[in-house]
């Protein structure tokens, strides 16, 4: 090993380090940014750092430098863009996408690498055996994450598709994974198992993800994401380099993590989503709530409330998101703090369209973050709020979670019920994500603001300044 090369080694080993540090940075929303600063910058590190290896070793000709270039030239233009001009309420898909795009580059990672050292010199099985894995998990990521984005970007139908005899082809595909991966162990070089290998695992990837419903998908996704780490860190085997074993580690642990977290948030099992079926289970079934009371309020009954409140806890959901209106919601929170209320925020973990939304949402808007409350830490508060002001939240307030038959039972909920008061802003009596009737409106202490939450927010904001003024 060059001395040159020995640099380089530690240069990964320090990048290595900072992905691993950038990721705990991300616990906390105070953090977070800098902790994706940090991977980011390891990650350009240890980009050119083999840029650098490259051209020390003569590797790869003037025609391979320029394919090189553009490539990484035209992905991170196209990466840049798409992550700048992407609405937060598409941030899902375009996951997906990245998602796609990782598992396909570790497949083909491993393909060439096979091949190629497959005709320089007999491969053992510590790259055959990674190979094979990286080869089946990257191409159900790729089409598997296609299909995912497909249905969330409305291209596709978002409702489970199910088709006869998909178990039966499945636990075909699933058997073709064992003979092929011991056929290429056993005859490296063999393009028909690769190939083999490579078809099945396609298949699966579209088979695995169009029986399971739009709710779900978001779980689907991580645990795609959970995949794409996994894909990487198999080629990071194949190709003997430490940094994409630890990187792709690192993303297939964390994606494990919040696809558990995402689960169990739903109350739904993570067996369930990877035997498959999942999503497709429940019916919309809870209490009927059409005939019963619904108290509307105006702008100016929910005013008063709020500036003679003690404390007032929001919950912000989807709708706050649709309408764009968290700089509103701080300006009334300002506003209402200087007249001494106390503000909250109570954060569900699955409110809105994605892991952390709220959070992202109210961050946008520079909401302090020790007012953002998590589930488990607020709800024992609710019975002292005096206001509980309900922001185009639906499912993740429904009382109906607490009862079993219905499409949410079992989710854990905010206890906004329980609230001496509550205030709910959202256009109708729509349904949320769910579909099914909310009963926290028919709640004798609910006020009902039917608005949408931009302009009453505004509207929100002009009547307490007059009454404080
Ligand atoms: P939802 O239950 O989906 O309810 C959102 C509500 O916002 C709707 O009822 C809608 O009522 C209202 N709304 C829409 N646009 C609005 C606007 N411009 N102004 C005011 N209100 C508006 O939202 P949630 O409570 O945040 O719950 C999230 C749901 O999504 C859960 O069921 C969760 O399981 C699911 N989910 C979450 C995730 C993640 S990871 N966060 C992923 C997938 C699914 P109107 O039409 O009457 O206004």
């Amino acid at each position: 090993m060059s001395p040159l090369e020995l640099v380089i080694r530690y240069v990964f080993l320090a990048a290595a380090a900072c992905l691993v540090l950038g990721l705990h940075l991300m616990n906390s929303p105070a953090t977070a940014r800098r902790g994706n600063l940090l991977s980011a910058t390891a990650m350009a590190v240890a980009i050119v750092s083999t840029g650098i290896l490259l051209v020390e070793d003569g590797a790869i000709d003037a025609t391979g430098w320029i394919v090189l270039l553009c490539g990484a030239a035209t992905g991170s233009a196209v990466g840049l863009y798409l992550a700048r001009s992407v609405a937060m309420t598409a941030m899902p898909q375009l996951v997906s996408i990245f998602n796609a795009v990782g598992g396909g580059a570790a497949v083909l990672l491993a393909v060439e690498h096979l091949q190629l050292s497959a005709d320089a010199s007999p491969v053992g099985a510590a790259v055959t055996v990674p190979g094979a894995l990286d080869i089946v998990i990257g191409a159900v990521t790729f089409t598997g994450s296609i299909i995912a984005a497909a249905k969330l970007q409305g291209i596709i139908s978002g409702s489970p598709i199910v088709f006869p005899g998909a178990r039966v082809l499945n636990a075909v595909l699933g058997l073709v994974f064992v003979g092929g991966s011991v056929w290429l162990v056993a005859q490296p070089g063999s393009v028909l198992a690769l190939t083999v290998l490579l078809v099945a695992a396609l298949i699966f990837g579209v088979t695995m993800v169009l029986p399971i419903g739009g709710a779900d998908m978001p779980v689907v996704i991580s645990l795609l994401n959970a995949f794409t780490g996994t894909a990487v860190a198999m080629s990071g085997f194949v190709l003997g380099e430490t940094i994409l074993i630890v990187a792709g580690a690192l993303v297939g642990a964390a994606g494990t993590i919040l696809t558990k977290l995402m689960a169990d948030a739903m109350n739904r099992s993570l067996l369930n989503i990877i035997v498959g079926g999942f999503g497709t289970a429940d019916a919309p079934d809870a209490a009927d709530t059409s005939g019963a009371d619904v108290r509307s309020v105006n702008v100016d009954d929910v005013a008063i409330q709020l500036a003679y409140a003690r404390n007032v806890v929001v919950v912000p959901g989807y709708g706050l998101a649709a309408a764009q209106a968290q700089h509103e919601l701080a300006g009334l929170a300002e506003l209402l703090e200087e007249h001494g209320v106390s503000i909250n925020y109570a954060i569900h973990p699955v409110a809105g369209r994605m892991p952390g939304h709220m959070n992202v949402l109210l961050a946008e808007s520079n909401v302090p973050y020790p007012q953002l409350r998590e589930m488990d830490d607020i709800n024992p508060e609710f019975p002292q709020v005096d206001v509980a002001l309900v922001i185009g939240a639906n499912d993740v307030t429904n009382p109906a979670a607490r009862r079993a038959g219905n499409a949410i039972s079992g989710m854990p909920i905010l206890d906004v019920d329980k609230a001496r008061s509550i205030v709910v802003i959202k256009r109708s009596m729509g349904h949320g994500y769910a579909g099914i009737d909310n009963e926290l409106y028919t709640n004798p202490r609910t006020g009902m603001l039917f608005t949408d939450a931009k302009k009453g927010l505004i509207d929100l904001s002009a009547a307490v300044r007059s009454f404080v003024s």
